[in-house]
């Protein structure tokens, strides 16, 4: 199985990542996928220029010379995406969203119809295979409508992904929060077998991990100094 997993976090040492990361454990415990890792931040994507040169090409490719043709190599063949990233402004890091923005010389300009009535454009290449997988981590703490925005966007963008939205992230570097951050690691490794099996989470899986790993006023309190 081609797995690709785009990283989307700007830091080094990524909280959101270090979920991915134990996921990924459990994802290829036998070794024998292909994973291609591209961490976003170390690459040269400039924003989508929107000249649609791609569109009348129908190559496939982006006309900018940068690193983008290579990441969607990869894409095209992958059997599994995932992307993996901090919330930002209620969204996607910039340079990261470039890498989505950039996509778009995998679909054609034709329209097509969904049966639910939205429409989108016909891809280039047949995608019905692929699994979408969103790893997004946040720093507020659980919070009505938090990820909603994502949500939307990634349910639009990608069909209808596994989502994994994560709050209080930044407990992850807390030394002192270790254990309440370790389950959580290790429920994304397991997780992450349970993904091998079934290119999918059940809800269960997914409500577990998307648990506050503190109570929203203690985390608050502590972010605040108290
Ligand atoms: C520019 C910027 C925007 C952010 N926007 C949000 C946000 O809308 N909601 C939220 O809960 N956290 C937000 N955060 C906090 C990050 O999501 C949080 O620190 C996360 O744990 C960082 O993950 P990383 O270590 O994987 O990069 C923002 C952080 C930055 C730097």
């Amino acid at each position: 199985m081609k797995i690709l997993v785009l990283n989307g976090s700007p830091k080094l040492k990524s909280d959101t990542f270090r979920l991915t990361d134990a996921f990924l454990k459990g994802l290829n415990r036998t070794g024998e996928d292909e994973v291609h890792l591209v961490h976003v931040r170390e690459k040269q994507i400039s924003p989508c220029h929107g000249c649609f040169s791609c569109w009348q090409r129908g190559d496939g490719r982006c006309v900018i010379d940068d690193d983008q043709n290579a990441i969607l190599d990869i894409y095209r063949e992958a059997d599994v995406i995932i992307w993996s990233f901090p919330l930002y402004c209620y969204g996607m890091p910039s340079h990261l969203k470039a890498v989505l923005d950039r996509t778009i010389p995998l679909v054609k300009m034709k329209m097509v119809q969904n049966p639910d009535g939205t429409v989108r454009h016909e891809p280039l290449v047949d995608f019905s295979r692929v699994h979408t997988l969103v790893i997004c981590g946040c720093g507020f703490p659980h919070r009505k409508g938090n990820f909603d925005a994502l949500r939307a966007m990634c349910r639009a963008c990608f069909g209808n992904p596994t989502m994994i939205c994560v709050p209080e992230t930044p407990l992850l570097n807390v030394p002192e929060a270790a254990i309440v951050a370790e389950p959580l690691l290790e429920g994304f490794e397991r997780a992450g077998e349970e993904y091998a099996a079934a290119l999918t989470l059940s809800p269960e899986t997914i409500s577990g991990l998307e648990k506050p790993m503190i109570p929203m006023e203690e985390y608050i309190r502590h972010v605040n100094g108290g």
